[in-house]
Order: C-alpha cells, then sequence, then structure tokens
C-alpha cells in the first residue's frame, strides 16, 4: 500500500543555494517551497495510511480489550464457562459450536487445571478462549485466573453434555435473574440426570453439609444434576473457591454457606447429540476421578460428614487407618476450637465407637465402671459426648482392674486386642487409656479409683478441677444413662456430683474446656 504513492522527484535547488536557508534560523515556514510542501504531503498521506491500515489489524483485539463496556452496550452479556468435563472423553467442541450458532459473538472460556488432553478442538476465534487455572512458569498470575477471561457482567456455568438449540436461553435467564431475586437461576439440561432443587444446611462448627427435600421448590439452596447455572460475574468470583470441582458440589456448598438461593427456571437445554461418556468404560473412570474429586474438595472445603434426605451418610474424615484428624491438645484446648470448630463428626463417631466397645468389655469382665468428667456432664446435658469433647472418661474401681485381661495386659504394655483397639498404661501417669488404634489414637481414658474411709480416691492426681475425691455413696448404686448411643452406668445423683467437681451451674452452662484459653462465644 505504501508503494501506490510514489514521491514526485525533488526539483529543488540544493539547499546551499536557497536564500531562505542562507538567513538563518529565522526562517520562516511559509517559505516553503512548492516541493518541499508537495514532499510533506506525500508523507503525511503516507502515514495516515499506515495509521489506517494498522487501525483494520489492531480492530478485533482493540476491541476485546475494551470488552465490558462493548458487551454491556451491544453484544452479549453472558460468558459461558465449561468447567465440568473430562478431557479424555468430553462433548466440548459440540457445546461451544451449538452456543456460537445461536450468537457467533458469545464470550466462552474453557476452563481447565492444565492443557486438556487429547486437545480439545475449539472453534479458532477470539471470543472463544481457554483458560488454565495451574500457574505455569511462563505466563503471568492472572492467566491462571479465571475471571480475566470474563468480561461480561454475568456467567453462565454449562456442564459437558449440554447443547443450545432454543435461541435466546441465556437472555432470558438473565432477566429472570434480575427480576426474580434469586441469587443464582438455573436451567435443567436434558439428560439422563437433569438438576433437581434441594435444600442444603452447611454447618462449618460441625463439619456438616445436610441435603433434604427442598420445601420452597423451584426456589433452593442447591441442584442435584445437570443443569446451566446463571449469576452474576462478581459474586462467583467473590465465592472462596469459584471453579473448584466437582462444580455442582462446590457452587452450591459455598452459595448456601452465604444464603444464596437458586431459582429452576422453566427453561431446559438440549443434551449434546454426541454425549460424553457414551461406554462403560468411559463412566466408570469419570466416576473414579468424579469421586476422588469430590473427597479432595470436601475435605479442602473442611467438610467431614455430608447427610443425605433419607438418611444416607458419607463420611470424608478420619478412620481407623487414618491419623486421628486433630494434633496434640494443648492446655485442654484442641486446635479445632480456634477455628471456630468443633470436634470432628468422624471423631465423635470413632468416641462413641471406642466407648461402647469399652463399656462392653468392662461390663462383661465384672468391672465396676461410672462416666465420668465431661463424658458425664455430656450425658447429664444430652445424653451425648459434648460437642466440642476430644476424649471420654470413665472412672473404675481399682480392685477391679485384675479382673479384665486388657488391663492386665496393659499393666505390663501395650496390647493391641483383636479388634484393633490399643490398651495402655498412660504415660501422664496413673491411668489406663484405650485407642481407637495404633494410627488413630482417639481414645477413652479409665481412672482407677478406690475407696478410703467412704471417700473415692487415687494416687495421681491431673490439674484439672474436676479431678477430686469424692464420696463413695455416689457410686452406691450406680444408675443407667444414656450416652453416646447406648446405656452406660454414671454415680447416682450425678447433679450434684458434677456440681462437686466442675461448680453449681455446671450442666445449664456450658463453657470450652479451658476458658481461661478460650471461652465458648456467647457464654459469659
Ligand atoms: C436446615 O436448617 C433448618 C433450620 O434449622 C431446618 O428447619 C431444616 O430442616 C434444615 N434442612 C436440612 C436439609 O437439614
Ligand atoms: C465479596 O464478599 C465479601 C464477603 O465475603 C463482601 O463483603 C464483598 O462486598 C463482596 N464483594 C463483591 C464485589 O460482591
Amino acid at each position: 500500500m505504501r508503494s501506490q504513492l510514489r514521491c514526485p522527484p525533488l526539483r529543488c535547488p540544493p539547499l546551499s543555494r536557497c536564500p531562505a536557508a542562507q538567513r538563518g534560523p529565522d526562517v520562516s515556514p511559509m517559505r516553503l517551497t512548492r516541493c518541499q510542501a508537495a514532499l510533506a504531503a506525500a508523507i503525511t498521506l503516507n502515514l495516515l495510511v499506515l495509521f489506517y491500515v494498522s487501525w483494520l489489524q489492531h480492530q478485533p483485539r482493540a476491541a476485546r480489550g475494551r470488552g465490558p463496556r462493548r458487551a454491556a452496550a451491544t453484544g452479549p452479556r453472558v460468558t459461558v464457562l465449561v468447567r465440568e468435563f473430562e478431557a479424555f472423553d468430553n462433548a466440548v467442541p459440540e457445546l461451544v459450536d451449538s452456543f456460537l450458532q445461536q450468537d457467533p459473538a458469545q464470550p466462552v472460556v474453557v476452563v481447565a487445571d492444565t492443557l486438556p488432553y487429547p486437545p480439545l478442538a475449539l472453534p479458532r476465534v477470539p471470543n472463544v478462549r481457554l483458560a488454565l487455572l495451574q500457574p505455569a512458569l511462563d505466563r503471568p498470575a492472572a492467566a491462571a485466573r479465571p475471571e480475566t477471561y470474563v468480561a461480561t457482567e454475568f456467567v453462565a456455568v454449562v456442564p459437558d453434555g449440554t447443547r443450545a438449540e432454543t435461541p435466546g436461553q441465556l437472555e432470558r435467564m438473565v432477566e429472570a435473574l434480575r427480576l426474580g431475586g434469586a441469587r443464582l437461576v438455573a436451567a435443567p439440561v436434558a439428560t439422563a440426570n437433569p438438576a433437581r432443587c434441594l435444600a442444603l444446611n452447611v454447618s462449618l462448627r460441625e463439619w456438616t453439609a445436610r441435603y433434604g427435600p427442598a420445601p420452597a421448590a423451584p426456589r433452593c439452596d442447591a441442584l442435584d444434576g445437570d443443569a446451566v447455572v446463571l449469576l452474576r460475574a462478581r459474586d462467583l468470583f467473590n465465592l472462596s473457591a469459584p471453579l473448584a470441582r466437582p462444580v455442582g458440589t462446590s457452587l452450591f456448598l459455598q452459595t448456601a454457606l452465604r444464603g444464596w438461593q437458586v431459582q429452576l427456571l422453566p427453561l431446559r437445554f438440549a443434551a449434546a447429540r454426541q454425549p460424553p461418556l457414551a461406554t462403560a468404560h468411559a463412566r466408570w473412570k469419570a466416576e473414579r476421578e468424579g469421586r476422588a474429586r469430590r473427597a479432595a474438595l470436601l475435605r479442602a472445603l473442611g467438610v467431614r460428614l455430608v447427610s443425605w434426605e433419607g438418611g444416607r451418610l458419607e463420611w470424608f474424615g478420619c478412620s481407623k487407618e487414618t491419623t486421628r484428624c486433630f494434633g496434640t491438645v494443648v492446655g485442654d484446648t484442641p486446635s479445632y476450637l480456634y477455628e471456630g470448630r468443633w470436634t470432628p463428626p468422624c471423631c465423635l463417631r470413632a468416641l462413641r465407637e471406642t466407648a461402647r466397645y469399652v463399656v462392653g468389655v468392662l461390663e462383661a469382665a465384672g468391672v465396676r465402671y461410672w462416666l465420668e468428667g465431661g463424658s458425664l456432664l455430656g450425658a447429664a446435658r444430652h445424653g451425648d459426648i459434648i460437642p466440642w469433647d476430644y476424649d471420654v472418661d470413665l472412672g473404675i474401681y481399682l480392685e477391679d482392674v485384675g479382673s479384665c485381661e486388657q488391663l492386665r495386659g496393659a499393666e505390663a504394655g501395650s496390647v493391641v486386642d483383636e479388634r484393633g483397639f490399643v490398651w495402655e498404661k498412660a504415660v501422664e501417669g496413673d491411668f489406663f487409656r484405650v485407642q481407637y488404634s495404633e494410627s488413630n489414637h482417639l481414645h477413652v481414658d479409665l481412672w482407677p479409683f478406690y475407696p478410703r474411709n467412704g471417700v473415692m480416691t487415687k494416687d495421681t492426681w491431673l490439674d484439672h478441677r474436676q479431678d477430686v475425691e469424692f464420696p463413695e455413696h455416689f457410686l452406691q448404686p450406680l444408675v443407667p444413662l444414656s450416652f453416646a448411643g447406648f446405656v452406660a452406668q454414671a454415680p447416682n445423683n450425678y447433679r450434684r456430683f458434677l456440681e462437686l467437681k466442675f461448680g453449681p451451674g455446671v450442666i445449664e452452662n456450658p463453657e470450652y474446656p479451658n476458658p481461661a484459653l478460650l471461652s465458648l462465644p456467647g457464654s459469659s
């Protein structure tokens, strides 16, 4: 293009003979010769053409850069965000093509942790982009953040296997979101597993997510199944883990915790013509990876127990094979209390199981025992372990120790019994400890007392307020008391027993184990 312009032949006289030049610095611009003017005009024209060509070439990129304003004014208001798909078998190209058919300018972001393999056959148009979340040495940090790729006000999170066939669905969802008052709106996808509405309570303190029937459907807390979910981009990217997988699980755990609701709309997206995961093997592989991802997600978000409508429970915490899920307790105040949480549900379950087992062994051997300390307090309050307690305490008659094989064994050293429980003499003093397993040190402590002049006493004492002598008449007789899902023996008149040990009003006024370090929020 530049060659179209030819500079006229230079006809100016040599500069030295120019009278204007001889007059030195006060030369006036008005004194240009015609020739010089023609040259300047040619150069200016040339530059203009250059700028125009360059502007044409940069037009699409410049428009992308101004994305938000342009999109708000004229273009799509929704970015289609594809996160939930398997790299090894998916229908993402069909999904993307179907949205581009509705609107060739539709912004689409496909999000993966690492470059999908085999490669995704995505259309090579500037409004379809691939975002890789895993940081890479040669890319800026912003490249690993999906919000970098979203310039629209709304985002539609679209699962693999979806196909856009009806024009204007996304716009209709935007209108429903703006008018309806729910923080999210959703449209089911006509797959084998279309979305349905669920109630969801998330309790961080109890490490628990409880799903149930949705009383106000089609508005609810969570969805189960395939749906296109639309929300404001600023809401999505203000979540703690906006695109953690599985998206269906992670999104609604976070939104339900914030009290945001989702409105299931009477719209429907079509299913892919060539659905993903069509073979049994692909489904098996996807399910296996999905389970692993889900377990990792729940652990990362601090959810250890999922309870489903109908009562099915899923545990994601510690077991006999793992270590205990909290470390050594310092100052009677376990680490989770400082995080505003109570005993993880798996630990409470393991403690209940150990307590029931130990009580069974003691009863079979004829060892007289009773609920002690915090365990008796929990039984008196609500028939269970105190929700932030980290062990179980039982008192036993010292003279009965010999009648229990496991305790005799523990006198000599550590014994692992046939059920995997570990019986041993505690290193901290003259008492016994039964651990849940060799690796998981959740435990029941057994405190041997002996009577002396009508008073129950022992030889070593811990620095605890409740670790004191008490009249034997509290044990004559022992009384049954519900505890941790079974019936255990307790001191008679256990209210007075507890007030003797802990102080008046202890049953009615719950406190953390060491209020000097950390006090129960809301207690006086
Ligand atoms: C969620 O909590 C509310 C209020 O405590 C309760 O009424 C509802 O039944 C709970 N729903 C589920 C699914 O647990
Ligand atoms: C993001 O969330 C925090 C609370 O988690 C809230 O205070 C803030 O206003 C939110 N920001 C936007 C842009 O919504």
